[in-house]
């Protein structure tokens, strides 16, 4: 690849690539061999260059570790047949990584920064990128606050990472959800749009509770009523009510704006379904439970890619999904992205970037 910026690449010389087990990934714990890092300091993004993945050495004051100011981006890569990397949608996850930034206070990324350095690291990590289907290389770009102070501002120094993992599926099968009507993900005028470190860690506690009940996962609802639908914890959700596909729309500033949730919109589109962009109540999502018009639900998100919803619990009942994988539009949609990113099909829509 060429690149015009200068990036200083230091390669390990303790590759873990031979002793990792591609059979048995599991998410987010084998890490490939190297990370890209850029700084900010006197108000610029500098010193790029690649090292050997190994941890930080941070000040016990680092200002993320007390206030939080962190942001990060998931993404994919894959190999198509040929055994050239194939990258999904970066440009979206680019600008979103910047439209974070900007709510939490973080100078944004140059373009040209994220991309020369994802594209340099890829280039050198091309042998952990797995080739199975279903299988990828999951991409975490992320930043965070350098200062060492403990008085409450923007940070005035900052850290942008890449790292890499190569990954199978997040949900090893269908998930259940609860519908949460007394905790609170995201409130109108808060931080729910952003990938921000904090909105992962509030959510945690009730998830917790919803686990500790059988559930894998909540499915969040408004920070006013509790009565509208908004979002799971690591997707957003969609659910197809007789033939019409419903997912929350975004203008709330409560939603994250999933690049999975654009392409599955637009695909069905394609496919020829109504969509509507609006909140489920609540009440409805019930009443569709109980007359039979809920014909499927699931999760879309960049970890999770399609993930099927086989269980629902809303105002303390239980009710059951079962799959119709013969006929069910998120197992069509997900073949659908699965030939877009793996290089099978025509990429008509500029969806695939080669490293
Ligand atoms: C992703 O889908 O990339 C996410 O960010 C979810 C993650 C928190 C597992």
């Amino acid at each position: 690849m060429k690149t015009t910026l200068q990036i200083e690449i230091s390669k390990t010389t303790q590759s873990k690539l031979a002793a990792t087990d591609f059979d048995n990934l599991v998410f987010g714990k084998s890490i490939s061999d190297h990370m890209f890092i850029a700084d900010y300091k006197n108000g610029e993004w500098s010193d790029l260059r690649i090292e050997p993945y190994q941890p930080l050495m941070l000040d016990p004051g680092n200002a993320t570790l007390h206030y939080g100011q962190s942001i990060f981006e998931g993404m994919k890569a894959y190999k198509n047949e040929a055994g050239e990397i194939l990258l999904f949608r970066a440009d979206a996850n680019q600008k979103r990584l910047n439209e974070s930034a900007v709510r939490m206070c973080i100078p944004e990324l140059p373009e040209e920064i994220f991309m020369e350095g994802l594209m340099t690291l890829l280039d050198l990590d091309r042998d952990w990128i797995p080739n199975k289907p279903g299988y990828s290389l999951y991409i975490r770009p992320f930043i965070f606050a350098m200062d060492n102070y403990l008085g409450v501002r923007p940070s005035e120094t900052y850290r942008f990472m890449i790292f890499t993992c190569p990954v199978g599926h997040y949900y090893a099968k269908p998930v259940s959800v609860k519908v949460e009507q007394k905790y609170t993900r995201a409130a109108e005028g808060g931080t729910g749009f952003a990938k921000a470190a904090g909105n992962y860690a509030g959510s945690l506690y009730p998830a917790l509770l919803a686990q500790k009940n059988g559930y894998d996962q909540l499915l969040w609802t408004d920070a006013k009523t509790h009565e509208n639908i908004e979002e799971s914890g690591t997707m957003n959700v969609m659910f197809m009510i007789n033939d019409t596909l419903i997912t929350a729309p975004t203008h709330t500033g409560t939603i994250l704006k999933g690049i999975t949730r654009d392409s599955v919109l637009h695909l069905a589109k394609e496919m020829g379904y109504v969509v509507e962009e609006r909140f489920l109540k609540v009440a409805e999502l019930e009443a569709a439970l109980k007359n039979g018009s809920l014909q499927e639900a699931f999760g879309t998100g960049t970890a999770a890619t399609i993930a099927h919803i086989s269980k629902i619990n809303v105002n303390g009942t239980d009710f059951e999904l079962p799959e119709k994988p013969d006929y069910a539009f998120s197992h069509q949609v997900l073949k659908k992205l699965d030939d877009i990113k793996y290089g099978r099909t025509e990429d008509k829509r500029g969806w695939i970037m080669k490293v």
